[in-house]
């Protein structure tokens, strides 16, 4: 009788709204969230309000999203299939707990979203409802109505006195888009061929390397146990920081990737991206991580990364492994703390510093100088030895590499 609908205010979720009303003949609560996407959310309210909506939700998120979900992933460096930053999926479970909660507060037994039946993000949208909300009835009209096409949209639209102009006041993007503050994506049209270049005008946040100046550009990060929090000495709020980064990084033609990417639902995908402040979170905290942290516990770290980017990208966010891991990551990070001086220049992030009150790097023993006594160069020859027991044991029973 009431379903609360992740509405974007684009004519797709507008003709959600009308659908959803008639189809089910229920109550409709909208909810549009701010979360950096870098396009006003207010103008939703009188969307909503000429669709006849009553209860209508409109919330700047920024400053959660970043400390809530960027952050703590960014605290694994987490990366997908070697390449993605995981900007969509990470908002998602933000998203998942709003309709929630909203659900809760509006006495609403149902949720619903505007992805399709192809993607990763009806996954992530679903996994989580169900999650926090286990009762929940779940309705995604891309998987029931027949509007695929343009055209029967527009008819649609047309029947049911849907003003088209919702989405066309810009130049309309041939892309399949999804932004927030950690990045910019695009899907479709073009690139569904894996062999075209994208056009050099598809790129919205950042220039092409080429473009980039000519001089290069030196920042300072300062880490606090694993999290960025101030810029050139200032201290910065989690979003301003990604929203600082992300405009330095775009001047300098940092963080595009273009990729054939594994979506949960079984297929191949091709996407475009653009993540220019994470891609400089990514390397400063791995800077600041290597003089910071205990070798076995960076490795054991990075061994888990690729599962844990897995769990976020499929969509398992509130699931109880990512709470275990998240626990054991957050724990690594006590003694993250420090600065990191960054190199940026045409595409490129360079570390050229680093330093932490916590530093493990000894000088006195790392030195190619006399280390008066600091390391005694003996003890590595039993070391080695040791190591090679194994080896050469085998070797003597005749398994070795040179045999035959
Ligand atoms: N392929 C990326 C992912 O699965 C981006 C999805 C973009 N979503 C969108 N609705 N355009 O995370
Ligand atoms: C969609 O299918 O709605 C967008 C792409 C995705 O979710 O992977």
């Amino acid at each position: 009788k009431k379903v609360v609908l992740a509405y974007s205010g684009g004519l797709d979720t507008s003709v959600i709204v009308k659908w959803l009303q008639e189809e089910y003949n229920c109550e409709v609560v909208t909810f549009t969230a701010d979360l950096g996407q870098g396009e006003e959310v207010e103008p939703a309210r009188a969307k909503a309000q000429a669709l006849g909506i009553k209860e209508i939700y409109i919330e700047d998120l920024r400053e959660e999203f970043v400390r809530d979900f960027v952050f703590p992933m960014f605290r694994a460096n987490t990366i997908y299939e070697g390449e993605y930053l995981l900007g969509t999926s990470i908002a998602r479970p933000l998203i998942a707990k709003r309709l929630i909660e909203i659900a809760n507060e509006t006495g609403a037994d149902a949720i619903s979203h505007g992805a399709t039946g192809k993607g990763n993000d009806q996954v992530r949208f679903e996994l989580g409802a169900y999650a926090l909300k286990p009762g929940v009835k779940v309705i995604a009209p891309w998987r029931e109505w027949d509007l695929t096409s343009r055209e029967t949209l527009m008819a649609y639209c047309e029947e049911h006195k849907i003003p088209v102009d919702f989405s066309t006041k810009k130049k309309k993007s041939p892309y399949s888009m999804d932004a927030n503050l950690l990045h910019i994506s695009y899907e479709g049209d073009q690139l569904e061929d894996p062999w075209t270049e994208a056009e050099a005008d598809m790129w919205r946040w950042s220039v092409s390397p080429e473009d980039a100046p000519n001089e290069a550009t030196y920042i300072e990060i300062g880490y606090e146990k694993g999290d960025p929090v101030s810029l050139n000495g200032e201290a910065l709020s989690p979003a301003t920081m990604l929203e600082t980064l992300n405009k330095i990084g775009g001047e300098n033609g940092i963080g595009r990737v273009d990729i054939v990417e594994n979506r949960f639902v079984g297929m191949k995908a091709r996407g475009c991206y653009e993540t220019p402040g994470g891609t400089i979170m990514m390397k400063g905290h791995r800077a600041i991580e290597s003089i910071t942290l205990d070798r076995e516990a960076a490795h054991l770290k990075d061994e888990m990364m690729p599962r844990y980017a897995k769990i976020i990208y499929n969509g398992f966010w509130w699931s109880e492994e990512r709470r275990m891991m998240q626990a054991l990551i957050d724990a690594s990070q006590e003694h993250v703390t420090g600065t990191v001086r960054l190199k940026l220049y045409k595409g490129n992030v360079s570390v050229v510093g680093r330093q932490s009150p916590n530093s493990l790097f000894d000088s006195s023993i790392a030195t190619f100088e006399d280390d008066a006594g600091a390391y005694d160069q003996k003890d590595a020859a039993g070391f080695i030895k040791l190591n090679a027991l194994r080896m050469r044991i085998a070797a003597q029973k005749g398994r070795g590499f040179l045999d035959k």
